[in-house]
């Protein structure tokens, strides 16, 4: 998989602030390079992009996309579009095909989404026919799909970097390195 950005339907500015914000910083971690909102909270993803300042790597958010739009520019440059809802075909029937394309789009809502979104995806996928998160449905599709381990991705550039280790915090923080 070459390139996997997540579309956010739904997004409901004050009561969806923290899942929205996982749904971000998940997407950034196990591997998506960016996030777009289909709703407009500029601080949101400002935040978000602050924590990927912080943390390194190339991660974007764009805010208030017109979704049809997007999954439609997204489908003519030859990209192909998996929605998440627990409605659809189970992830592990469907993930080997997923993990084969170069560019894919995934699409997660937040209230009830558009009944076009399952006539224009390519995939609709559930992850265990069940209801449960969108934060956890995004992290095990990427995990899934992945053709390298997503949890040892490298994240360059970035202010602070984690030192592993089996207790306490170790972290790295490069705006000291180099001062007196
Ligand atoms: C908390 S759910 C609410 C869904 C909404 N009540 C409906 O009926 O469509 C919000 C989002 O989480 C994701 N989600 C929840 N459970 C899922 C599952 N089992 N598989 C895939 N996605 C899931 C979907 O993207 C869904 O749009």
């Amino acid at each position: 998989m070459k390139r996997i950005v997540i579309l956010r339907l739904g997004h409901r500015p004050v009561r969806d602030k923290r899942i929205t914000t996982h749904v971000g910083l998940t997407a950034r971690a196990f591997g998506a390079e960016g996030m777009l909102l289909a709703s407009d909270d500029s601080k949101l993803a400002e935040n978000i992009m602050d924590v990927a300042k912080r943390w390194g790597g190339e991660f974007y958010v764009r805010n208030d996309v017109n979704w049809k739009a997007e999954i439609r520019k997204w489908k003519e440059e030859g990209g192909k579009v998996c929605h998440l809802s627990m409605y659809g075909v189970n992830l592990p029937d469907a993930a080997s095909d997923i993990g084969q394309c170069e560019k894919l789009l995934i699409v997660v809502g937040a209230e009830k989404v558009p009944f076009e979104i399952y006539e224009m995806a390519d995939w609709n996928v559930a992850v265990g026919n069940q209801p449960h998160s969108e934060v956890a449905a995004v992290a095990v599709t990427l995990d899934r799909i992945a053709s390298t381990d997503p949890l040892k991705k490298e994240f360059a550039g970035g202010e602070l970097k984690i030192i592993p280790a089996e207790r306490g915090k170790k972290v790295v923080d490069n705006r000291l390195e180099g001062r007196d």
